[in-house]
């Protein structure tokens, strides 16, 4: 097996993007994190862009011992000299030195005719050399560069001593049999390459960066440029656990090996997250939520018999939490009966039928139950001891004029009954609403809000607990409106908690008459 060497960048083509920002504190705990990932390289970022980059990039040099820290400059004296201070205390660095040859880069960027540029990338590798043992030299925008003036610019690197020759997809235009055959060109037609490590550097444009990354190391390349979570500009980089995972799974036909500790690439990806607020994409593979969750019943049927049949790797093996099956209205008895047996309720026959029946009646709003409920419906076979409540309305204001306003309508027993309160936001007034309705004030001890995806329409996840009479109960609702999912959660939990108790007070407002006009919407119960 041949060694691929994993230059993490991260903390400078990742954290160049939009929403990925991070303090200097914030790149020292996630560079921390990568040695102990076990990447290769770090590039610590772009010292001339700002004196707090550089700073960065000294703190990250003075602390990582055993993987290469490198920063990135363009060809000028300026900001080779700012990755001289940057990497000073770093015990080994690296200069990471750019230039666009592409035409359109020359043309737009620089001005500068192909000799002339040639001229400045040497002049700028010899001045690099002062400060430098290490340097690596990217042909900026190369999959879209005049293939012999590449072959030029990689042959003037290679024999001004560069270490490393990275071949960047910027744009992210290539295809996987393209990206090989420009690196086996490169192999054949540059004196002294063998010498060299070639290295990928792939975006994501057409969500081909990670089939690009590995056709390059097909076509030779030794070092790939990755990024955890896949961050980078634009549509990103190719993704580190993606590359290192398929490496790994598919060693019968990819021979390579890296020096990535697959078990820490979930805690990563979850590190960077936390770090920055972005979560990751659902079905993102390897470190995604789903990406070891079924919910098909056919999936889960073959899934409990053997996991294999649905499942390439464990989760446990990148460090992922356990696989789980999600329990929602695609899942088949069996699977309800495995889950309930590993809540320690087993059941079977006729009461597994009843449960069955109500799990799917439960699941009609399209939601999934999670373990709370289900044991609920495990235990309680029968039909609610205590009448519930379900929402029939929510309405909510809030602004910067204290405080928030909401009017709530809640059914029971088919009787509609509707209460208005105040609060210090708008889910505080609309919960004071429906306790005002129950006469049961639930006591939210627990109240997470979490965003489902990106952008301003992203869903929102709302799971809380609610504690009354000593016993803690869950709710959960997921919508793109938050006050009302909080409120659906809320009642939810609030029905459980009622439940369990020997007396349940009547509305404590007076039933009203049921307005024709709004909309009605489901609490789960
Ligand atoms: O995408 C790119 O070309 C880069 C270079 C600076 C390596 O990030
Ligand atoms: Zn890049």
């Amino acid at each position: 097996m041949e060694k691929v060497l994993i230059f993490d960048t991260t903390l400078r083509d990742g954290e160049q993007s939009p929403g990925y920002g991070m303090t200097a504190e914030q790149k020292l705990v996630l560079a921390r994190q990568l040695e102990v990932l076990g990447v290769d390289i770090i590039e610590a970022g772009f010292p001339s862009a700002s004196p707090e980059d550089l700073e960065g990039v000294r703190a990250i040099a003075r602390t990582i011992k055993h993987a290469t820290i490198a920063g990135l400059g363009r060809c000028n004296d300026v900001d080779i000299e700012a990755c001289a201070r940057g990497l000073e205390p770093a015990e080994k660095p690296r200069l990471h030195l750019f230039f666009g040859t592409s035409q359109l880069h020359l043309d737009a960027k620089t001005g500068l005719s192909e000799d002339g540029a040639l001229d400045l990338i040497v002049r700028s590798l010899r001045f690099g050399k002062k400060f430098f043992d290490e340097i690596e030299f990217s042909p900026e925008d190369s999959t879209r560069t005049n293939p012999d003036f590449l072959v030029r610019t990689v042959q003037a690197a290679v024999d001004e001593g560069a270490r490393v020759v990275n071949i960047p997809d910027t744009v992210g235009y290539t295809v996987p049999d393209e990206y090989r055959q420009r690196m086996l060109m490169l192999k054949e037609k540059v004196k002294g390459i063998d010498d060299v490590i070639m290295s990928t550097h792939c975006h994501n444009d057409l969500g081909l960066a990670v089939a690009n990354s590995i056709a390059g190391v097909l076509g030779g390349a030794r070092q790939i440029e990755c990024t955890i979570n896949g961050i980078g500009e634009r549509a990103g980089n190719a993704s580190l656990e993606e590359i290192v995972t398929a490496f790994r799974i598919r060693n019968d036909i990819l021979p390579f090996e890296t020096n990535i500790d697959s078990s820490k690439i979930y805690g990563t990806s979850q590190l960077l997250s936390a770090l920055t607020g972005v979560g990751v994409q659902p079905n993102k593979a390897i470190v995604g939520r789903n990406a070891f969750a079924h919910e098909a019943g056919v999936h889960q049927q073959g899934w409990l018999k053997d996991r294999r049949t649905y499942e390439i790797m464990t989760p446990e093996s990148v460090g992922a939490p356990p696989a789980k099956l999600v329990m929602g209205r695609h899942s088949g008895r069996r699977a309800l009966a495995a889950r309930l047996n590993e809540l320690g309720h087993p059941l079977g026959g006729a009461s597994l039928n009843h449960v069955y029946d109500r799990f799917l009646k439960a699941c009609e709003s399209g939601q999934a139950l999670d373990d709370d409920e289900l044991i609920a419906l495990a235990l309680d076979n029968k039909p609610p001891p205590n009448p519930r409540y379900s929402i029939y309305m929510v309405q909510a204001s809030a602004g910067s004029v204290h405080p928030a306003t909401a009017t709530v309508m809640l059914q029971r027993d088919g009787k509609t009954h509707v209460a208005c309160a105040l609060g210090d936001g708008p889910v505080e007034a609309a919960c004071t609403a429906v306790d005002a309705i129950t006469g049961h004030p639930g006591r939210v001890v627990n109240y997470e809000l979490r965003a489902i995806g990106e952008g301003r329409d992203a869903e929102g996840e709302v799971a809380l607990r609610v504690s009354m009479a000593g016993k803690t109960f869950s709710g959960r609702a997921v919508g793109t409106d938050i006050v009302g999912c909080s409120v659906r959660a809320y009642v939810s939990a609030i029905n459980k908690c009622l439940d369990v108790l020997d007396e349940v007070k009547p509305p404590q407002v007076q039933a009203v008459e049921q307005p024709d006009d709004a909309p009605p919407q489901e609490a789960r119960a």
